[in-house]
């Protein structure tokens, strides 16, 4: 209908960062607090995605009004993806970062910067994607305090002067790392300039210290960073293929990032694969029933369309020569067909 064509599209988010950082448990913490926000019209489900709400967004911010400046989003909502953390992937992050509007750089704080953790800032760097960094696992420092959900400027004040030191020095050290790589960055509470400096965050996936943080410095660069930028959904769809699967009942599937357009059931579309594109037409587009992790059940909804930014599992014959990472376009015109062959074959 004309009213759900006009609505703005969300910004996308990528989650990234070296392999066992931490990224997947960030997410399952984000989407536990928003949820436990108890807002109306909560977190959807995506395909490999979950939309955020803006609602529920400042409603997890709320307690930090007092600590740090907080934004009123415009925007309806953050369409968060992860991302695979193993070297095999690259090309898959790339794709994750092409896609993305913004970012957020996982780090374990005791690790530091590791191979996948370069190559994350080199792809963002590259698209200029602005980012923001979590230092995670702090509650792994010997000494800390676990002081679970609470902003991490209150639970600074609660550990000893020596963790705090301890955390401060592995913080350098990022910072040092993201400055060979031309970036200057600070612990966000010393940040003078949001606009010219990078923020880290120090947080705990696991026990939820510093995500409100996250999410409120997420929201003030989405929003000085959207401005102007965001536009209504319309046209047809773009998007990136995040997983090929085998689907019992379903046959081959694939697990999509839309981050442009709309598709509907029946479309053609053209789809990167192993040798050459694959196009077919969309046999039906499932997305997971409401706050149903993808990975943890089989339960899923057909629809009639999905507009972008979503996450998508979309079923049609011969997509299981597809590959993790390759474009995917919705064909709206016959005529357009061999010139989007064309580009497939060129990405
Ligand atoms: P890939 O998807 O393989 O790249 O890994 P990932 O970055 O998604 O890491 P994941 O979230 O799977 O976490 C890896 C391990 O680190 C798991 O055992 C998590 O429980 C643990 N972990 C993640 N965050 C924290 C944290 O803040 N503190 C502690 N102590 N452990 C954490
Ligand atoms: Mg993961």
């Amino acid at each position: 209908s004309e009213e759900r064509q006009r609505r703005l599209r969300q910004p996308i988010v990528a989650v990234l960062g070296h392999v066992d950082h931490g990224k997947t448990t960030l997410l399952d913490k984000i989407r536990g607090t928003t949820v436990a926000a108890k807002e109306p019209g909560q977190i959807t489900q995506h395909v490999g995605a979950s939309l955020v709400p803006s609602n529920v967004i400042e409603k997890v911010t709320e307690p930090l009004k007092k600590l740090i400046p907080t934004v009123k989003l415009e925007l309806p909502g953050l369409l968060f993806i992860d991302t695979p953390g193993h070297e095999i992937f690259t090309n898959l992050r790339k794709r994750g970062g092409a896609v993305a509007d913004l970012a957020i750089l996982v780090v374990d704080i005791m690790e530091g910067f590791q191979p996948q953790t370069y190559e994350a800032v080199e792809i963002l760097k590259q698209r200029k994607v602005p980012f923001i960094v979590a230092a995670n696992k702090v509650d792994r420092i010997p000494g800390w305090r676990p002081n679970p959900d609470q902003p991490i400027l209150i639970s600074m004040r609660k550990q000893d002067p020596s963790v705090i030191e301890f955390m401060d020095n592995q913080i350098y050290k990022i910072m040092g790392e993201l400055a060979k790589m031309g970036f200057d960055s600070d612990r966000f509470d010393r940040i003078k300039n949001y606009t010219r400096q990078i923020a880290i965050v120090p947080i705990s996936a696991k026990t939820g210290e510093g995500v409100p943080e996250l999410l409120a410095l997420l929201a003030g660069l989405a929003q000085r960073f959207m401005k102007g930028k965001l536009k209504y959904v319309e046209g047809p769809a773009k998007g990136v293929v995040m997983e090929v699967k085998e689907e019992p009942g379903y046959g081959s599937t694939i697990d999509t990032i839309i981050y442009d357009g709309i598709i509907k059931q029946g479309d053609t579309i053209v789809v990167g694969g192993i040798e050459e594109p694959i196009v077919t037409k969309v046999r039906a587009l499932l997305i997971p029933e409401p706050l149903q992790e993808i990975r943890a059940t089989k339960r899923f909804r057909a629809v009639d369309e999905v507009s972008a930014a979503a996450g998508v599992k979309i079923v049609a014959p011969g997509l299981d020569k597809a590959v993790a990472g390759a474009p995917i376009y919705v064909v709206e015109r016959e005529e357009d067909l061999e010139k989007i062959k064309e580009q497939v074959k060129k990405e």
